[in-house]
């Protein structure tokens, strides 16, 4: 029998946070190296929006309300639960869209507003562990979006997911690829932005972090053997201010202000991972170079996957 434990999140926040190399990380897991700070929730902010417009202005794409209904039939109510939650702007949302919804967004750092709609709360725990530390067959929804460089064992983490659903329950998955911005066939790829992902996947690497999750997540949900009807829908997201279509620009601008703001973000881990200063900040200023002045134009993808846990 587990013990269902996170941590207590009181007025005073300062236990979670420590500042190195000029931002502010979290305390609770000291491997993930990426800011929980102003500029990392900006950013969290800026990446919802952006995955509302692949998802034509929704917060979900699947059959998220008939497994909502399903729930609502059998309790009256539904419970919710957002993994790695960052600004907290998914769960609010949905909270929002599902006043029957009891959502819980998880984060390793109480980042998070604290006036929210009143069927949404936030709690602190480290999800990159055995047990996470909610009930079994809960949850009638799982969403974990742009939170596998936190989590070692992904394998183990669906497993955990799966645990933690009902059956019949959906699972979203939503992961930006580490490789982005490849050129056409017929051009060179930008040096500066190459060495930066190439580091930036290097150092992922070396703290043992499968850096081609993304690419695999129906495998990975085959893999559980506990979800059915697994479906892909992969997003081909414009970077950058080229394109002429007014949505696909809006996505465009998007993701070259997530990708802006990410850039600097990455100081802390490379350093941490024993780079000298100096390169680092050449290998941001590079990057940074390519993203202002690109060689061509921009795209990135965006895997996206849901699962149903098997009855
Ligand atoms: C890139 S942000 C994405 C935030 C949000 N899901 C979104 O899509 O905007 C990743 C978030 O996951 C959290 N995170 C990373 N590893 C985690 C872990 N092991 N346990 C709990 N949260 C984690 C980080 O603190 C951060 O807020």
């Amino acid at each position: 029998m587990h013990e269902y434990r996170v941590e207590p999140v009181g007025d005073d926040h300062h236990e979670f946070f420590y500042t190195i190399h000029s931002r502010t990380l979290n305390t609770l897991n000291k491997s993930y190296l990426l800011p929980v700070d102003h500029d990392e929730v900006k950013r969290s902010d800026i990446h919802h929006r952006l995955v509302q417009f692949v998802f034509k202005g929704k917060n979900y794409v699947g059959p998220v309300k008939e497994a909502l209904q399903f729930g609502q039939q059998r309790r009256g109510s539904y419970p919710l639960l957002d993994l790695g939650t960052g600004s907290g702007t998914w769960a609010i949302d949905i909270a929002d869209e599902f006043p029957r919804a009891e959502v819980i967004g998880v984060d390793l750092a109480p980042i998070q507003p604290s006036h929210v709609p009143p069927n949404c709360t936030f709690e602190v725990c480290d999800l990159d562990q055995l047990y996470i530390p909610y009930p079994d067959a809960h949850f009638d929804l799982i969403h974990a979006r742009s939170l596998h460089i936190g989590i070692h064992d992904y394998p183990r983490f669906l497993r955990e997911v799966a645990r933690l659903l009902r059956p019949g329950g959906l699972v979203l998955l939503v992961e930006p690829t580490l490789s982005p911005c490849q050129p056409p066939p017929t051009q060179a790829p930008m040096a500066g932005w190459t060495a930066l992902w190439r580091t930036y996947r290097g150092c992922l690497s070396q703290q043992l972090i499968d850096v081609t999750v993304p690419e695999h997540l129906p495998d990975l949900l085959a893999a559980t053997a506990a979800f059915e009807n697994i479906i892909v829908r992969d997003g081909n997201i414009p970077v950058g201010f080229w394109p002429q279509d007014p949505h696909l620009l809006s996505a465009g601008q998007l993701q070259w202000m997530d990708y802006e703001l990410l850039l600097p973000a990455l100081r802390p881990l490379f350093l941490c991972n024993g780079l000298p200063p100096s390169i680092v900040d050449r290998l941001i200023q590079d990057a940074q170079h390519d993203l202002y002045h690109p060689a061509y134009p921009l795209s990135t993808l965006l895997h996206i996957a849901y699962a149903s846990k098997c009855f």
